[in-house]
């Protein structure tokens, strides 16, 4: 007998078929599972036929949820993302059909951190320029001056940004003996020795700055040229926020000509990072492929919460981490 889908069964489309963990298998046992067959992300019209038919949608942040992919999804009602951004998501739009959407914040905080701070100490003491070297037959000596990076233990961080993430790196930074600084709307409740200052003040004054914000209107280019030239020329720029949050075109100019002293990213202005692309060419420029959750318990985690939500949708009940709760007082 062919497989016929079962009319009583809410339908559920997944762009991906990679996800990771037990989760799937409990959506699966109370949805038929629409799910994207390549490890390659689904086109905007391959997400809209996809979608066409779904009464839910289990997506990621690289996938854009805008008005026309909505418009052909006349079924829709629920949405979640697996991660805890949500830049990706056209909220007038969900507001407009009523969707609610979730994402998965607070079990990918502590993952995000830890990368965070391999990203800090790689760029710190040239971590993988000194791997290069030892692999390409170039440590041929022990030079007294070999591979000079900078100091990390008692220097100044600088958080921009001080959400969970943006904390649980600070409270890293605690452990390396740092003085911590950092930017946000409101103070913190919770800073204890952490010190709140403006942005110019933070991006002067730090001997590491380490980008946490939302992707937003207000967060687009906000560390740009300007601010990046107030920062020292041995200070060091990591970012694992989105890569829109920094001009990359003034982040590579800058380390090109020894302004700054490195950078790490895990994220950058165009995902996957294009060949060619100048910052590629900078060997004080860590990139890396956007992993900043991508531990095996971590994003199995991020898989079951965005499962949670997607149930509690199907079944009418408000999303646990829902980020459009206005849907829910119209
Ligand atoms: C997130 O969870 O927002 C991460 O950046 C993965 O996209």
């Amino acid at each position: 007998m062919p497989d016929r889908p079962d009319d009583r069964r809410p339908r559920v489309a997944v762009t991906r078929p990679e996800l990771p963990g037990p989760g799937m298998a409990r959506l699966a046992a109370e949805a038929d599972l629409r799910v994207w067959p390549e490890r390659r992300p689904p086109t905007a019209p391959e997400l809209a036929e996809l979608v066409a038919d779904a009464d839910g949608l289990l997506c990621q942040t690289g996938d854009r949820i805008d008005a026309a992919l909505l418009g052909g999804a006349p079924r829709l009602r629920v949405l979640s993302n697996a991660g805890v951004g949500y830049d990706n998501l056209d909220r007038a739009a969900l507001a407009r059909r009523g969707i609610p959407a979730g994402n998965t914040p607070g079990v990918l905080t502590e993952t995000t951190a830890d990368l965070t701070w391999a990203l800090i100490l790689a760029a710190a003491r040239r971590i993988v320029e000194a791997d290069r070297l030892v692999r390409s037959g170039g440590w041929v000596r022990s030079d007294f001056d070999l591979l000079l990076g900078q100091d990390v233990w008692g220097a100044t961080l600088g958080v921009v940004g001080y959400g969970a993430i943006g904390r649980a790196v600070a409270r890293r930074g605690l452990g390396f003996g740092m003085r911590i600084l950092y930017t946000s709307r409101h103070p913190a409740a919770d800073a204890g020795a952490a010190t709140r200052v403006p942005l110019p003040e933070l991006m002067r004054t730090a001997d590491v700055v380490s980008i946490h914000t939302p992707m937003t209107l207000e967060t687009r280019g906000l560390i740009g040229a300007a601010e990046i030239a107030l920062m020292k020329p041995t200070a060091i720029l990591v970012n694992t926020s989105r890569g829109a949050v920094v001009d990359q075109v003034a982040l590579a100019a800058a380390l090109a000509e020894g302004r700054l002293f490195a950078a790490g990213l895990d994220v950058t202005a165009i995902e996957p990072t294009p060949p060619g692309d100048p910052i590629l060419g900078l060997p004080n420029c860590v990139v890396l492929p956007h992993i900043g959750s991508a531990s095996f318990a971590t994003r199995s985690r991020m898989v079951a919460t965005a499962v949670d939500n997607v149930l509690a949708g199907l079944r009418g009940e408000r999303l646990p981490h829902c980020v459009n709760p206005e849907v829910y007082d119209a």
